[in-house]
């Protein structure tokens, strides 16, 4: 939802701008623009497409300054163009922006009243003019900055430049991240660590109803009526590299490959390798809540919800605890029944969702406490939460979201053990049992990631066909709607995800060999019921392709395609079967030429509703 860069320091701010925009386009991605601090004076490009686009504007031309701010942008208000491509400028003043101002309008005709003119149909350009208006009647650049964020509803992230305050940039944090960089005579801001770590490992993100006034060597924290906060940057252990492709094609293939390191990283220092305990202590989740929990309630959205919706199949299983699973946009808007005794699990990768940052809002308010699993550390999510689990995927590019997915699971199943325990819910030799199954599952992996090959042949015979049905029971129904996921997001290819017995009320109605169909079809209690829906579609002409396990001959029969998974805990499966599914849309979306790690209107990180 639109990335942010702004430099001040001792280097070329362009190449570090563009560099950092680079870094953000998993953000947004139909326009860009720089605004350059020069001795000749300020130089703003702006253009609509990709960061590929502004380079080539921008190459040729010598914008030296070492002052700049940056903007990769995911239209809200106004159409992808140059004109509305960020940043806007009002006189002197420079910005660009992340979010939704939500009191645009009114504030829109009050500046017009005032002599304004506006040259956009963003919402942003109002900030720009808001805060030159300030200026104008006598304020000081922070002062007026200030006076213009009290006077905007919704949410946004800012970097504001102003031409005759050269010597600091301002950055701006309200319901939209932040992060702040501390280097060595040079300071960054951007809306994620991507940008920033090239530069320096010391970080703070900053906090909602807070304003960062930087220069080159100081960073002076206020908060929105001026008062000073202390600015204490973290030293973060992430390198540059892990945010690079290394090799591979595309992130999304990268990071499909990485998930058995993700998964081993996760439960790695949580199962202490001796006795097979899961040790969670890190959550800090207290014995009194423990022992009051009646219900878990997960809220996420997109892949995260699907994790959630597998986490229901595992923890009731596994604890015998009701849990219930919300998409947080809709959890948010309703009057949910949360109370003391529910325990709200937030699922997020990025930790900054919107819907879901509000969700757990709602959920505090009805008494309840949040875990949250997230793998950005210190994100909006995971500082709001009173107990965090971090899952340990290392940066997430691409837009679809694969190794999060997997290791969002592994946190889910820590988390299942270690309550079960703790409520002696689950005897001890079975924790060690299902230890033993986790354990196993990265070298499984392993073998399924060898196979890539297999999946791009069976991509290669279906990649033409315009939709797909995926059909999954018990546990792999949220598989089932994982894959379906994953094909409609790169592939743009219509696939509609379906609990198995469910068809007969509908979905089957569709089938013909148009269409084919993609079973989840693993080992366990509904096997047989799921031979059965096969044979209702095989029976109807229906093209079948099966992810099924190692011994399901019979499934590979009634198959036109099949892939195998190895055997293991029915519990445990969706790690092994969502992995080809993962694989079988990325081939079909290189195979159709769509751009895998950017596909049209989506963006990774959804900072506004
Ligand atoms: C966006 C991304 C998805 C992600 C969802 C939730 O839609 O494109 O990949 O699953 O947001 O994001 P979160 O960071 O909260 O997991």
């Amino acid at each position: 939802m639109c990335g942010i860069v702004g430099y001040i320091g001792k280097r070329h701010a362009l190449p570090i701008i563009l560099d950092g925009l680079k870094r953000l386009e998993y953000r947004g991605y139909d326009s860009s623009g720089v605004a350059i601090l020069t001795d000749k004076g300020l130089s703003i490009k702006r253009k609509k497409g990709k960061i590929k686009d502004l380079i080539e504007l921008v190459e040729h031309e010598s914008i030296d300054g070492t002052t700049g701010l940056g903007h990769t942008r995911w239209a809200t208000h106004g159409k992808p163009s140059d004109e509305n491509a960020h940043p806007h400028r009002a006189g002197d003043v420079v910005v660009v922006h992340n979010g939704i101002i939500e009191n645009y309008t009114e504030l829109r005709s009050a500046l017009k009243g005032r002599g304004h003119h506006f040259k956009s149909e963003t919402d942003t350009e109002i900030i720009a003019h808001l805060i030159e208006d300030h200026i104008k009647s006598g304020e000081s650049f922070e002062q007026a900055v200030l006076s213009a964020v009290n006077q905007l509803k919704g949410s946004f992230a800012l970097g504001i430049m102003h031409i005759k305050t050269p010597d600091k940039l301002i950055a701006v944090r309200e319901s939209s991240p932040l992060v702040l960089g501390f280097g060595n005579s040079e300071n960054i801001f951007a809306s994620d660590m991507p940008a920033i770590l090239p530069y320096t490992n010391k970080m703070l993100f900053m906090n909602d109803g807070t304003m960062a006034v930087v220069t080159a060597d100081v960073v002076q924290l206020t908060d929105f009526s001026g008062k000073k906060l202390a600015a204490q940057p973290k030293q973060f252990d992430i390198s540059p590299a892990m945010a690079e492709k290394g090799g591979y094609k595309h992130f999304m293939q990268k990071e499909i490959f990485e998930q058995p390191h993700a998964i081993t990283d996760t439960m790695r220092d949580r199962i202490l390798f001796d006795t097979k305990e899961v040790n969670l202590a890190e959550a800090r989740i207290e014995e009194k809540l423990l022992n009051s929990l009646k219900r878990i309630n997960f809220v996420a959205c997109g892949t995260s919800y699907h994790a959630g919706l597998a986490g229901k199949y595992i923890i009731e299983e596994m604890t015998g605890i009701p849990v219930d699973v919300d998409v947080a946009s809709e959890f948010r808007y309703r009057s949910p029944l949360v109370e003391k005794e529910t325990l709200t699990i937030a699922i997020s990768q990025s930790g900054e969702t919107a819907d879901t940052i509000a969700a757990i809002r709602l959920a505090k308010k009805h008494g309840s406490s949040v875990l949250s699993i997230c793998n950005v550390m210190d994100s909006t999510i995971a500082r709001e939460s009173d107990h965090v689990l971090y899952t340990h995927a290392g940066p997430e590019i691409s837009v679809a979201s694969t190794k999060a997915f997997t290791s969002q699971l592994t946190s889910i199943y820590l988390l299942a053990i270690h309550i079960g325990r703790r409520l002696n819910r689950i005897p001890k030799q079975q924790a060690i049992k299902y230890v033993d199954t986790l354990i196993a599952i990265p070298s499984m992996l392993d073998n399924i990631l060898k196979q890539e090959d297999t999946l791009a042949g069976i991509a290669k015979e279906y990649s033409k066909h315009s939709d797909f049905l995926y059909l999954g029971r018990g546990i792999s129904y949220p598989v089932a709607l994982e894959g379906a996921l994953k094909l409609k997001e790169i592939s743009y290819i219509h696939a509609e995800g379906y609990p198995a017995g469910e068809i007969k009320h509908g979905p089957i109605a569709l089938v013909s060999p148009d269409m084919p169909v993609v079973f989840v079809a693993v080992k366990g209690r509904v096997y047989e019921k799921i031979k059965n829906n096969i044979e209702e579609v095989k029976a109807r002409d229906g093209k079948i392709i099966s992810i099924t396990t190692v011994d399901g001959e019979e499934i590979q029969k009634l198959s036109d395609a099949s892939f195998f998974i190895p055997e293991t805990d029915e519990m445990f499966t969706p790690i092994l079967s969502v992995v080809p599914l993962q694989l079988f849309a990325y081939h079909i979306a290189v195979l159709n030429g769509t751009d895998v790690d950017q596909p049209k209107n989506l963006a990774k990180s959804v900072t506004v509703e």
